[in-house]
């Protein structure tokens, strides 16, 4: 069984420094956010199914390459969506769900308050964008819901990642790639990532 994957990236170490830094304001953090995200995206599409196709360049016929199926985001939000803010440098033809989802700040169980899904969701590649698995209750209702609508294919890209989270997560989907840029040492007593880069949606939106 593949655990996870933890980016090793220059790019993405920069990114995350700006992230953890307590001194960078809001417009830098969400830009940093967008670009990392990229980054991770990148990883997270690596080894997603293409099937050959015959084009005509301008010169002879090739044989290229294109994705087998749809890609489908979904950002939790409200943070995941600072993580895809970007993604129309890269992949501009994925479609968008959205998962509105707050964790209660005393039980630290996520709380759903919104879901725009498309219908079919076995025909996508599905991908969960979060920066943030903290205690891995998001991610995982976020999974179960989306397995629940028919998802065969789901992978999760998270900015920063607790042990705890991880543990989490593989518990209820064992195979499911998780894709990071960095698993943190622990939670505090909040259910908030150490070092981590504080409240990442407070950050990002500015509120
Ligand atoms: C944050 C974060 C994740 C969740 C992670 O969202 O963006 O969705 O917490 O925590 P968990 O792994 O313990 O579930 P938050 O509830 O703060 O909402 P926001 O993005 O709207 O700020
Ligand atoms: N949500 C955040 O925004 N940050 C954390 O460290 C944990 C949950």
């Amino acid at each position: 069984m593949k655990k996870w994957t933890v980016i090793d990236h220059p790019v993405a170490h920069a990114r995350l420094a700006t992230l953890r830094d307590d001194n960078t304001q809001t417009e830098d953090f969400r830009r940093a956010l967008g670009q990392l995200g990229l980054i991770l995206l990148q990883e997270a599409t690596r080894d997603i199914e293409t099937k050959a196709r015959s084009v005509r360049t301008p010169l002879a016929p090739a044989t290229a390459k294109v994705l087998s199926r749809e890609i489908l985001l979904v950002p939790i939000l409200r943070a995941g969506q600072g993580l895809i803010s970007l993604v129309d440098q890269f992949l501009p033809e994925a479609c968008i769900g959205y998962l509105g989802m707050a964790r209660n700040e005393q039980s630290l169980q996520p709380e759903s308050y919104l879901e725009k899904l498309p219908l079919r969701l076995g025909r996508y590649e599905v991908i969960v964008c979060d920066p943030m698995l903290a205690t891995g209750g998001s991610a995982i209702a976020a999974g179960k819901r989306l397995k629940q609508l028919g998802a065969k294919r789901i992978r999760f890209v998270h900015a920063l990642a607790s042990p705890e989270g991880i543990k989490a997560l593989r518990k209820v989907f064992p195979k499911e790639p998780i894709i990071t840029a960095s698993v943190d040492d622990c939670l505090n007593d909040k259910g908030y990532i150490l070092p981590g880069l504080g409240d990442a949606g407070d950050r990002c939106f500015g509120c």
